[in-house]
């Protein structure tokens, strides 16, 4: 919202529903985003150019396609191909039919099945719920007591084998065809420092990546991003929009962890914050299906590094109606940005939390030391009672110490001789 609202090319930006943050950059309207009726009519009626579709549920409640059928150009993935991100198992299928390397998984629907599986794979164990679940469908333990009750809670699981390495999202825009990917983003999925507590849908990111095997983007656009437009298109169902890759740089080379249908939270706020190409003009190529004729994606030199504000209890039960007071001073000198999410306005006009990631700050500098220096000192001046945040966003990297296990990964990627991935090897083989 707030990239699109900055593009000189964009007149207007108008949101469904928006929040406090979204009120400060575009108009917002009190309309369901799950109702596709609903987003298309009011689209229509503000005469919108581009409409663009957020979060997942929508996607998967085929929104975009109602958007379409209007007759109006949609940034976002029909239902079908937003199954990427809805079931596991689907994209578990697509990655096998295109080859795309991941972890080897096992559907399950009973007990017994769960048991078989954790036992093939052994410890650690990572148990995935099937549907979409706000990043927090998934437990990786050591613990198989834990492992089976979570699979208890789920349903229809997905039990995986373990992938050990630094994580990387690489997003990349596609019309369906061509795609163009961004930079890679590292996202801090686990709730405590260290890594430590539950996953949540991420408490932080930063971009780029200093520590990134050189080739990196291009690798994984090869092996991945572009292997997966095409057998969507090859279906018949193109997935139009933004295809979130979560990848594991393992020593075995890249693996796909997760896709996603959408921007990826809070990567997003980082990356956009550094990208110079105007977003609307690009985000309306790749909805009208001529993003091939678009130049490729330029950006701004320096670091963005992304702080989330929770609410107590986050990832569980979050304590909503806490006020948030410092927002009017948190921007400083002018490199920090902070993007809402989790907020709203109550009977007194004052800002509150209304969901567990409440907001994040981004700070803006020459290398992430500095970007990480201003998104702390924005965060630090933002107040909200039991809100708590991770100090150690961007940390390892802004040291210039790789993660733990970079260094392994990186020298194994480089290695000529090992190759980075092996589309065909084992590891891509999915037992459904
Ligand atoms: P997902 O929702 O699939 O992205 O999973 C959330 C997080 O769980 C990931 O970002 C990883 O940190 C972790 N995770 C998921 N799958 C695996 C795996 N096969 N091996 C190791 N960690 C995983
Ligand atoms: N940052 C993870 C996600 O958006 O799902």
């Amino acid at each position: 919202m707030l990239a699109l609202s900055r593009d000189a090319g964009v007149g207007q930006v108008h949101a469904a529903p928006g929040n406090p943050g979204t009120a400060s950059v575009a108009t917002n309207h009190p309309v369901d985003p799950l109702d596709g009726a609903a987003v298309a009519a009011l689209a229509g009626r503000l005469g919108a150019d581009l409409v663009v579709i957020g979060p997942e549920a929508p996607l998967v409640a085929g929104v975009a396609d109602a958007v379409r059928a209007a007759g109006i150009a949609c940034f976002g993935p029909s239902a079908e191909a937003a199954r990427l991100e809805g079931s596991k198992t689907f994209a578990k299928e697509i990655m096998a039919a295109a080859g795309v390397p991941t972890a080897r998984a096992a559907t399950c629907e009973s007990e017994a099945e769960v048991a078989a599986a954790l036992d093939e794979f052994g410890s650690p164990y990572v148990v995935k719920d099937d549907g979409l679940a706000a990043g927090k469908g998934v437990v990786v333990t050591s613990d198989r007591a834990e492992a089976l009750a979570h699979a208890r809670t789920c349903g229809r699981v997905v039990v995986e084998e373990f992938l050990d390495g630094p994580e990387v999202s690489l997003f990349a825009i596609t019309d369906g065809t061509t795609v163009r990917a961004l930079q890679p983003a590292q996202d801090f999925k686990r709730v405590g420092e260290d890594d430590s507590g539950p996953n949540t849908g991420g408490m932080g990111a930063y971009t780029p990546l200093p520590w990134a095997p050189e080739g990196l983007v291009a690798e994984v656009t090869a092996s991945v991003l572009q292997p997966t437009v095409d057998e969507l298109a090859r279906r018949g169902t193109p997935f139009v929009g933004l295809l979130y890759a979560g990848l594991a740089l393992t020593g075995r080379g890249v693996r796909v962890i997760e896709f996603n249908a959408r921007f990826g939270d809070p990567e997003t706020q980082p990356l956009l914050a550094r990208l110079a190409t105007p977003l609307g003009e690009v985000l309306y190529a790749a909805a009208t299906g001529n993003l091939a004729a678009q130049p490729e994606l330029e950006w701004g030199s320096g670091a963005a590094v992304a702080v989330v504000l929770a609410a107590g209890g986050y990832p569980g039960p979050p304590q909503t109606g806490g006020v948030v007071t410092g927002l009017d001073v948190a921007t400083g000198d002018g490199n920090v940005l902070v993007v809402h999410a989790g907020t709203g306005v109550d009977g007194y006009g004052r800002v509150i939390a209304t969901g567990g990631r409440v907001l994040s700050v981004v700070g803006l500098g020459d290398d992430l030391a500095a970007a990480r220096a201003q998104a702390y000192a924005g965060i630090g001046r933002i107040q909200l009672e039991g809100g708590f945040y991770r100090p150690d966003i961007a940390r390892r990297a802004a040291e210039a110490d790789a993660p733990a296990s970079a260094a392994d990964a990186i020298q194994d990627d480089a290695d000529p001789a090992t190759g980075t991935t092996d589309p065909q090897g084992s590891e891509t083989s999915v037992t459904a």
